[in-house]
């Protein structure tokens, strides 16, 4: 690969570092300067290593006799499932694709092969030499009929409710039967950067209402048919949009779950609690083995204004959310209460407690009502990613996006019901709807060694045990003094209780589909450590933590609904000649710089994890990285490829043919100074910048990475 001189910078876009490793421009627009406002997270809760650790292990027996007259349930079940659902067939007439039981293969080693694409400030997308990539469809492209061509001079929220929204954040390529040359895109919309998006914007207290509006359609979701493009790993939007959609501000969600018609939820347009309105601040997600993608929403504090005026007794579960009860509103909020009196939480305290969902949405059925599934509980949610246990069971792993919050994890009561029929899709459609919502609680085994600096222990390993907390089991409260609405409303203050693990911002938490091995990316936390704030740990062993690091989860006997599990961390990130990185014991001179991991991936082998990351701190742009689970080459992380100027890299996604690598570029010229006339990222048309989904695909036709 042959990388371009750096581009030169005016000074007038550097990088600005006020928040450590974003643009301030980011941290307004994307999560409302959340790190200007005090952590959420004021409670006392201290690790209890030793408790911790003599439970797991009192518990481990019984776990272990309970684990051998497990069934195997499926393919899928046991570990071997492909990285997304494959499909039985199309139905008949190669437009109505069926789901089907996973089945996954691959035919590659895994072993990863491309070089390095070097640490760089170009405004382009890098793939390494032999690799190709092209943009899927960007911002204001059609998604569904009767869109218009995208026209920044001419916007209006009627065309942009038809068009792909803003700000890329995850992505789901998912089959279209046996056909592959056929997919379904589904990716989230996280946030807007009105000054990106309009000419001479300034603040919401003064936009014209027309672009309060657009921005408010720009948000959300988009599925979007896809065609390869002749044999190649180059994917295109389909001419046939029948499966097509839009999914924003106003689409009509319904509420599933125990805490469905909690007086909580309720509002004056929705007297039952049962029928939100629209999904805000999509970040990650994930495709289930039952072929719906999960959508996390989550910094939806910063939509509502009004927080002053909201009764006393309910200010500390606004405060726990972020969401500003001091002043009427943050002068440079997006002001949607000027469209809609329903932002407005002086006049409609609840409205927030509808927002910070797990959404569930069915690709395949486009006019099916999303939901929102209270049982996941509510907070800050990055994403949700969905295993099978062996009994059939779904797993679900999410974690909560915010300085010293938590993991979770969710166990289904029902069962996944395999085949086509449409009894099997309507008992899949349902498996969220009730189980066991748990709050992770890990232990240490060198808690005293644990000094802030990221020094190694001596046992060569940051690691331990843990448990999963419960807090709601079906329609049982286990938090005392909860009751089952609460906890699930108002879930941060269920962890605090039971004292759950302050983690580094959890951001993806994913589950590998062929081991059922856990991985967190832990992006950062610049408060680590600072007085009054809960220090390092053995998970999280940085004081003033810039670069993260990633977690590995194991399931106690390899079971997914086991309460009890142990961890370590593969890769502490930052340049790797600081010595407090880790890169499993790998020879640090060979693996690439990687800083603050966001969203993870795996390919169809399963041995390797694919890491984007958000914010690097370490000058150069965001990038994708890949590096081995498993084998001499554990901790190998590699850079294969790069975003532009004042990107993040999101998605990512790896087909299951592993003939494509998806990632959202999203908010390329993000940087403090910069506007649509005086772009810092002119990435992807020569112009200004606009957030686009790319793939990248090997030219001569072979398996991506490998
Ligand atoms: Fe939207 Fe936690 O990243
Ligand atoms: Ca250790
Ligand atoms: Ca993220």
């Amino acid at each position: 690969m042959t990388v371009p001189e750096r581009r030169r910078l005016l000074p007038l876009f550097t990088k600005d570092v006020r928040h450590a490793n974003r643009s301030s421009m980011t941290c307004r627009f994307r999560c409302g300067n959340a790190c200007d406002h005090p952590v959420p997270n004021q409670s006392g809760n201290e690790y209890l290593g030793d408790i911790v650790t003599d439970a797991v292990a009192s518990r481990r027996g019984v776990l272990r006799a309970g684990a051998i007259g497990a069934a195997v349930f499926g393919a899928a079940a046991a570990g071997v499932a492909s990285a997304t659902p494959a499909f039985a067939g199309d139905g008949g007439d190669g437009e109505t694709p069926q789901f089907a039981t996973p089945e996954g293969v691959t035919e590659n080693d895994g072993r990863l092969t491309f070089r390095a694409v070097p640490p760089n400030t170009i405004d382009a997308v890098i793939t390494p030499n032999g690799y190709d990539h092209a943009v899927v469809i960007e911002w204001g492209d059609k998604v569904v009929d009767g869109a218009p061509d995208f026209d920044i001079d001419n916007q209006s929220a009627r065309a942009q409710k038809r068009q792909f929204g803003y700000n890329n954040d995850f992505v789901g390529v998912l089959p279209w039967g046996y056909d592959e040359d056929r997919a379904l895109l589904v990716a989230n919309h996280e946030y807007t950067n009105e000054v990106l998006m309009f000419r001479g914007y300034t603040t919401g207290d003064v936009a014209p209402l027309d672009q309060i509006e657009i921005a408010m359609a720009a948000h959300g979701m988009s599925v979007v048919g896809l065609s390869r493009v002749e044999d190649t790993g180059q994917w295109k939007p389909s001419r046939n949009r029948r499966y097509n959609r839009r999914i924003h501000v106003g689409t009509k969600f319904e509420f599933t779950g125990p805490a469905r018609g909690s007086a909580l939820l309720k509002t004056a347009a929705d007297t039952k609690g049962t029928t939100p309105v629209g999904t805000l601040n999509n970040c990650s997600g994930g495709v289930t083995p039952w072929g719906t993608v999960l959508s996390g929403e989550e910094n939806f504090n910063q939509y509502f204004t009004g927080g002053d005026g909201v009764p006393a007794d309910q200010k500390p579960f606004l405060v726990r959310y972020g969401i500003d009860t001091g002043k009427h509103h943050a002068a440079d909020n997006r002001r949607f209460d000027r469209v809609e009196e329903r932002f407005d939480l002086t006049k409609h305290p609840h409205e927030a407690n509808r927002f910070g969902w797990i959404v569930e949405i069915d690709p395949y059925n486009p006019d099916s009502t999303p939901r929102k599934h209270t049982a996941l509980g509510r907070f800050k949610h990055e994403g949700a990613n969905a295993i099978l246990a062996k009994d059939g069971r779904a797993v679900v792993y999410m974690g909560d996006d915010e300085r010293f919050d938590y993991m979770y994890k969710f166990v289904s009561e029902r069962k996944f019901a395999k085949g086509n029929s449409r009894k099997a899709r309507e008992n899949n459609l349902r498996l969220l709807e009730s189980g066991t919502l748990y709050v992770a609680k890990l232990g240490y085994t060198s808690a005293a060694e644990i000094d802030g600096t990221g020094k190694l222990p001596a046992d060569g390993q940051f690691n331990g045990t843990g448990r999963w907390i419960p807090l709601v089991r079906g329609t049982e409260s286990l938090v005392p003094g909860m009751s089952v609405e609460e906890i699930l409303v108002h879930t941060r203050l269920a962890g605090d209780a039971v004292g759950a693990t302050k983690m580094d911002r959890p951001e993806d938490v994913q589950p590998n589909p062929k081991t059922g091995k856990i991985y967190a990316a832990l992006t950062n936390n610049t408060d680590r450590g600072k007085p009054g704030k809960a220090a390092a740990d053995e998970a999280n062993p940085r004081n003033l933590n810039k670069h993260g690091q990633i977690i590995e989860i194991t399931e106690d006997n390899g079971e997914q609904t086991s309460e009890t599990f142990t961890w370590d961390l593969p890769i502490v990130c930052g340049d790797p000649k600081d010595p407090s990185t880790f890169f499993a014991g790998f020879d640090k001179t060979k693996v690439s710089p990687i800083s603050c991991p966001d969203n993870v991936a795996f390919d169809a082998s399963g041995k390797n994890l694919w890491i984007s990351t958000d914010g690097n701190q370490l000058g150069a742009n965001d990038g994708l990285f890949a590096v081995p689970l498993t084998g001499p080459e554990r901790g190998f992380v590699k850079q294969f490829l790069s975003v532009p100027f004042g990107a993040e890299t999101c998605g990512p996604w790896v087909t299951d043919d592993t003939k494509s690598v998806f990632v959202a570029v999203q908010h390329p010229g993000e940087v403090t100074g910069a506007s649509v006339d005086n772009p810092a990222s002119t990435w992807p048309n020569g112009d200004y910048g606009k957030p686009a989904v790319v793939c990248a695909w090997r030219i001569d036709g072979r398996d991506v990475g490998v």
